[in-house]
């Protein structure tokens, strides 16, 4: 079975959970465009989506998914999204696709974080993927310095710029033991908008694609 076939089914059986008659919470990536193409089937039994980024929206409204505004939302019942790292007490390394920022914001809004991924995102300690961190751009030079303080390699991330015209400082080298407080204290830097650690809200369901089918943990 290939990565994609197993993003592929992780993606598909998210699908159980997404109730008739909801707004659903739409995440960012590879994993969540199936989940996005399982979505359509049920396109006439949903009001619509909150979406954490332009790639997502323009993906929904195409197949004719109502996007709604999360400020016109009070609640969602799930959200669902990909991860790039976890580990076994669900906290995520998020951000690969620069979406980091939205997706917290939805995934706040959500009472359930519904993550999907394949079976090469599980990991003992978060890391080795580079953490993602969004920074106001004058805030640049800033931040990194004070990330290497805290241990990490920041690589600016070349030609990104976030759907909020931010830019990305890709973090190396770290060894995540405690992903919440290192979750806090990185959101303290004057100048990040957000780090792409999601631990104090961390995933509520894991679904992984594995060669034997979807994992549910
Ligand atoms: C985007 C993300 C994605 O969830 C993460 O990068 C996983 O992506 P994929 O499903 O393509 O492997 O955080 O910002």
């Amino acid at each position: 079975m290939t990565q994609d076939e197993m993003k592929k089914a992780a993606g598909w059986a998210a699908l159980e959970y997404v109730t008739k008659g909801s707004i659903v919470g739409v995440g960012t990536g590879s994993t969540v465009n199936h989940f996005i193409d399982a979505l359509e089937t049920m396109k006439e039994q949903i009001k619509g989506a909150v979406s954490s980024s332009v790639a997502s929206t323009e993906r929904l409204e195409k197949i004719g998914i109502p996007v709604f505004d999360a400020n016109e939302v009070a609640s969602l019942d799930i959200y669902v999204d990909g991860a790039d790292e976890i580990n076994p007490t669900n906290d995520m390394i998020k951000g690969g696709g620069a979406a980091l920022t939205r997706e917290k914001i939805v995934a706040a809004i959500a009472e359930k974080f519904i993550c999907i991924i394949d079976d090469t995102k599980k990991v003992d300690v978060l890391g080795q993927f580079p953490l993602p961190v969004e920074v106001i751009p004058m805030a640049r030079s800033y931040v990194a310095r004070e990330l290497v303080k805290l241990g990490g390699d920041p690589c600016y991330r070349e030609g990104c710029v976030t759907d909020n015209g931010n830019m990305i400082l890709d973090v190396h080298n770290l060894q995540i033991t405690d992903a919440k407080q290192l979750e806090d204290t990185i959101n303290g830097i004057a100048g990040v908008v957000t780090v792409g650690l999601f631990a104090n809200r961390g995933a509520d369901v894991v679904l992984e694609g594995t060669p034997n089918g979807v994992v549910k943990s």
